[in-house]
C-alpha cells in the first residue's frame, strides 16, 4: 500500500489508466485523511490486489484498455458484493449510467470533479459502511436498504440532471422522459397519453421502445382497455402499478404516472412489460414518479418563462409600433430586416440559440428611435450633422431600453452595435472586424439592405442589382465580407 498504513484506517483501492488522474485522486484522498490507498493502472491488477487484499472502497475508471469498469464491478460484486464501488467516467450516457447502478455500482463521479464532491462522495460511502458494519454487523437486510438509499439518490440525482439539460423543444422532452423511463424500469415499451380533460378523454401521443417510435393499432386498443385505469391515476394524480393476470397480449405488468402543470394532470406516462420476469416494484414507480414530477416542474417553468417571455415581447413589439404612428418606415422596415437577417443567419448554419437571439434583436433594433424628436426622424430631407448626431443616438438609447430585463443581456449588445463598421469608422463605438458581435454584422447587411432597397423622402430606392454591387464593393470596409458573400449566396435578396 502507498503512504503510510494505518491499522484501522479505511482502505481504498483506486483503478485509473490515467497517471496523473491516479495520483490527484490519492493526493485527494490524503487531503481527506485516507492514507491507506493503493493505485492500479487497470482492471487486471485491480482484481489481483483485490483478491490478495480487503478494500473499504474503489474507485474505478469506466473506459480502461484491457477490462472495463463494468467488467471490473462485475467481477468485484462476485468475490466481495458488500465492496463499494465508485465508477468514474467522462461521458456518462445514461444506458451505461442505469445499467451500472443495476450491476452494483454505489455512485457516478463525472470527470472533471474536483477534491470536495470526490471527499464528499467517499465519506458518505465509507461512513454508511461503517454504520453498517459497526451497528448492524449482522442485518444484511440493513445492508441492502442502505445502498439501496443510496443507488436510488444517485438514480434521482441523474433524472434531475437530463431532464434539466434537454433542449428547448416539448417533442424532445417528451422523448426523453420517456427513454428515462424505459431505462430506470427496465420496461419494453413507453406510453405517452395526453389528457384532454374538457372532453375526459385519452389521446395516445406515441409509444416508444429503445429502438424507436412506432405507433400502432395495438396503441389505440392499449389506451382504451387502460381508460378506467387511466381515469383513476388522474383522479388520484399519483402513480400505480398493474398486472394482468391473464396475459392479454398488451402487456403483463405496467407502471404508469402523471405529469402534471399547476396540479393538473395533462399527461401519463406509462411503462409496460410482456416479460414475466419483469415485474415493476415500488421501487420502480418511485422511480417513475420522480421522473415526471421533475419533468413536470421542467414544463411549468419553460411554460412560465414563455407566457414572461411573449408578455415582454409583446410590450417591446407595441414601443415598435408607436414609432411606427409616428414612422411608417420604422415598423415595415423591423419586419423585413428579421426575415433577411434570419435567412442569412440560416444560411450561416447559425444555432437555434443564434436564430432566436437575431429575431429578437431584428425585430428591436430600432427601438432606441422612440426617444429621437419628430423633427429629426421625420424630417424629409437630408440630416444636418448636427441631426444626424443626433440620429446616431438610437442603438445605444435601444440597448437601455432593454437593460431592465436581464433576459435581453445578448440581444442588448446586438442592437447596440448594429451600425459599426468592419473598418471601424461606424458608431456608437468604433468597433472594428470581429470586435463587433456576429449577428450584429449579419443584423448590419440586412439592415443596410432593406434601407438601400426602399423609398425614402430623400431619395429613391436602388435596384436590386445596385445594392448587390454596393455590398459587395464595401465587403470588409463597411460589412463582413462572409456575411455579404452568405447574404448574396442565399438569394434572400431576391425573395
Ligand atoms: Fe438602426
Amino acid at each position: 500500500m502507498s503512504g503510510q498504513h494505518y491499522k484501522n484506517a479505511k482502505s481504498i483501492l483506486v483503478v485509473d489508466d490515467d497517471l496523473a488522474m491516479r495520483r490527484f485522486i490519492t493526493d485527494a484522498l490524503k487531503e481527506g485523511n485516507y492514507f491507506n490507498t493503493k493505485e492500479v493502472e487497470n482492471g487486471i491488477q485491480a482484481l489481483e490486489t483485490f483478491r490478495k487484499e480487503t478494500y473499504d472502497l474503489v474507485i474505478s475508471d469506466l473506459q480502461m484498455p484491457g477490462m472495463s469498469g463494468m467488467e471490473l464491478l462485475n467481477q468485484i460484486k462476485e468475490l466481495n458484493p458488500s465492496t463499494p464501488v465508485i465508477i468514474m467516467t467522462g461521458y456518462p450516457t445514461i444506458d451505461i449510467t442505469i445499467s451500472a447502478m443495476k450491476e452494483g455500482a454505489l455512485d457516478f463521479l463525472t470527470k472533471p470533479f474536483t477534491i470536495k464532491k470526490l471527499l464528499f462522495k467517499v465519506d458518505l460511502y465509507l461512513k454508511e459502511k461503517s454504520i453498517q458494519t459497526k451497528e448492524n454487523l449482522n442485518i444484511e437486510g440493513m445492508n441492502w436498504k442502505l445502498n439501496e438509499k443510496i443507488k436510488k439518490l444517485s438514480t434521482i440525482d441523474l433524472i434531475c440532471e437530463r431532464i434539466e439539460k434537454t433542449g428547448e423543444d416539448n417533442d424532445d422532452i417528451f422523448e426523453e422522459i420517456m427513454m428515462l423511463a424505459l431505462n430506470v424500469t427496465g420496461g419494453e415499451k413507453c406510453l405517452l397519453v395526453f389528457f384532454d380533460e374538457a372532453n375526459d378523454k385519452f389521446y395516445r401521443k406515441t409509444f416508444q421502445t429503445k429502438d424507436g417510435r412506432f405507433i400502432s393499432k395495438e396503441d389505440d386498443a392499449m389506451v382504451e382497455s387502460l381508460k378506467d385505469f387511466f381515469k383513476e391515476v388522474v383522479r388520484k394524480r399519483d402513480g400505480r402499478l398493474l398486472s394482468s393476470k391473464e396475459p392479454n397480449g398488451l402487456y403483463r405488468y405496467l407502471v404508469c404516472a402523471p405529469l402534471m402543470i399547476r396540479n393538473k394532470v395533462f399527461a401519463l406516462i406509462t411503462v409496460t412489460s410482456r416479460n414475466a420476469a419483469c415485474n415493476f416494484t415500488q421501487k420502480d414507480l418511485s422511480y417513475m414518479l420522480n421522473i415526471t414530477a421533475r419533468a413536470s416542474l421542467h414544463l411549468e417553468n419553460k411554460l412560465l418563462y414563455e407566457s414572461f417571455f411573449t408578455s415582454i415581447m409583446d410590450t417591446f413589439e407595441s414601443l415598435v409600433l408607436s414609432i411606427h404612428e409616428r414612422d411608417h418606415y420604422t415598423n415595415r422596415h423591423s419586419r423585413r430586416v428579421t426575415k433577411l437577417a434570419l435567412d442569412t443567419a440560416r444560411a450561416m448554419n447559425c444555432s437555434a440559440y443564434e436564430i432566436e437571439s437575431l429575431k429578437i434583436s431584428s425585430m428591436l433594433h430600432d427601438i432606441g428611435k422612440i426617444a429621437i424628436p419628430d423633427y429629426v426622424l421625420l424630417k424629409p430631407g437630408r440630416l444636418l450633422d448636427e441631426e444626424y448626431e443626433i440620429i446616431k443616438k438610437h442603438p445605444a438609447i435601444g440597448e437601455n431600453i432593454l437593460r431592465s430585463i436581464a433576459l435581453f443581456d445578448d440581444e442588448r449588445k446586438i442592437i447596440r452595435h448594429h451600425h459599426e463598421r468592419w473598418d471601424g469608422k461606424g458608431y456608437p463605438d468604433g468597433l472594428s472586424g470581429e470586435n463587433t458581435p456576429f449577428l450584429s454584422r449579419i443584423l448590419s447587411v440586412a439592415d443596410s439592405f432593406d434601407a438601400m432597397t426602399t423609398d425614402r423622402p430623400y431619395r429613391k430606392a436602388l435596384k436590386t442589382d445596385e445594392v448587390k454591387s454596393e455590398l459587395q464593393k464595401n465587403r470588409n470596409i463597411q460589412f463582413d465580407k462572409n456575411v455579404v458573400d452568405a447574404f448574396i449566396k442565399s438569394g434572400v435578396m431576391n425573395s
